[in-house]
C-alpha cells in the first residue's frame, strides 16, 4: 500500500479592488447578473460571467424550478450559453459570486460538483485552462488557475 497526495493551490484576494482590471469588470458583471437569478426556493442567488478569447462576455444566473432538480446553476447556464453561441471560442476566465437573501455571504462560494464536471468538459475541449475566480457577496476572492485544481481525479473522455 502507498499513499498519494494531491495538492491544490489558490490565489487569495481581499476584495474586488485588488483584482486586475479585466477581472474586476468580469466580477462586476457577475454581481449584476446575480440579480436576475430566479431563486424563489433557495433565496440563494448566483451570478457567473465568462470572458471569451473573442472578447465577448457571456453571463448566467441560477434558474430554479418547482421540481427542484430541473433547475440549473448559474455556472452551467453561462457555459452552456457560451458553447451554444460561440462554439469555436475559448473560455479564458470565469467569475462567480453568490449571495443569499437571508444572510450575507462573506466567504468565497465555490462552484458545486456538477458545475465543476461541466466546466471540466469545456476546459478539456478547448485544451486551454480556465481561470476561475469565486466570491460570496462581499470579501475574499479565491482564484484557481485551472478547473483541474477544483476537481482532482476528474472523470473525462480519456476513460471512455
Ligand atoms: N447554485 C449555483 O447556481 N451554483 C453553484 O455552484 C451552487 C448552487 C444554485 C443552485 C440553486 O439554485 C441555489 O444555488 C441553491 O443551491
Amino acid at each position: 500500500m502507498k499513499e498519494i497526495t494531491i495538492t491544490s493551490s489558490f490565489s487569495v484576494f481581499d476584495s474586488i479592488s485588488e483584482l486586475a482590471q479585466d477581472i474586476q469588470n468580469l466580477m462586476t458583471q457577475a454581481v449584476a447578473i446575480r440579480k436576475n437569478a430566479y431563486a424563489p426556493y433557495s433565496k440563494f442567488r448566483v451570478g457567473a460571467a465568462l470572458l471569451l478569447d473573442n472578447g465577448k462576455i457571456v453571463l448566467g444566473s441560477n434558474q430554479e424550478n418547482a421540481a427542484y432538480p430541473s433547475g440549473l446553476c448559474a455556472e452551467r447556464v453561462a457555459i452552456f450559453q457560451a458553447g451554444s453561441i460561440y462554439p469555436e471560442a475559448k473560455i479564458l476566465k470565469m467569475a462567480i459570486t453568490a449571495a443569499s437573501d437571508s444572510n450575507q455571504t462573506n466567504t468565497p462560494i465555490p462552484p458545486c460538483g456538477a458545475c465543476r464536471q461541466s466546466i471540466a468538459e469545456y476546459e478539456i475541449r478547448q485544451d486551454n485552462p480556465i481561470e476561475i475566480y469565486f466570491m460570496g457577496e462581499i470579501g475574499t476572492i479565491y482564484k484557481s488557475d485551472s478547473l483541474k485544481n477544483l476537481l482532482p481525479l476528474m472523470f473525462d473522455k480519456k476513460y471512455l
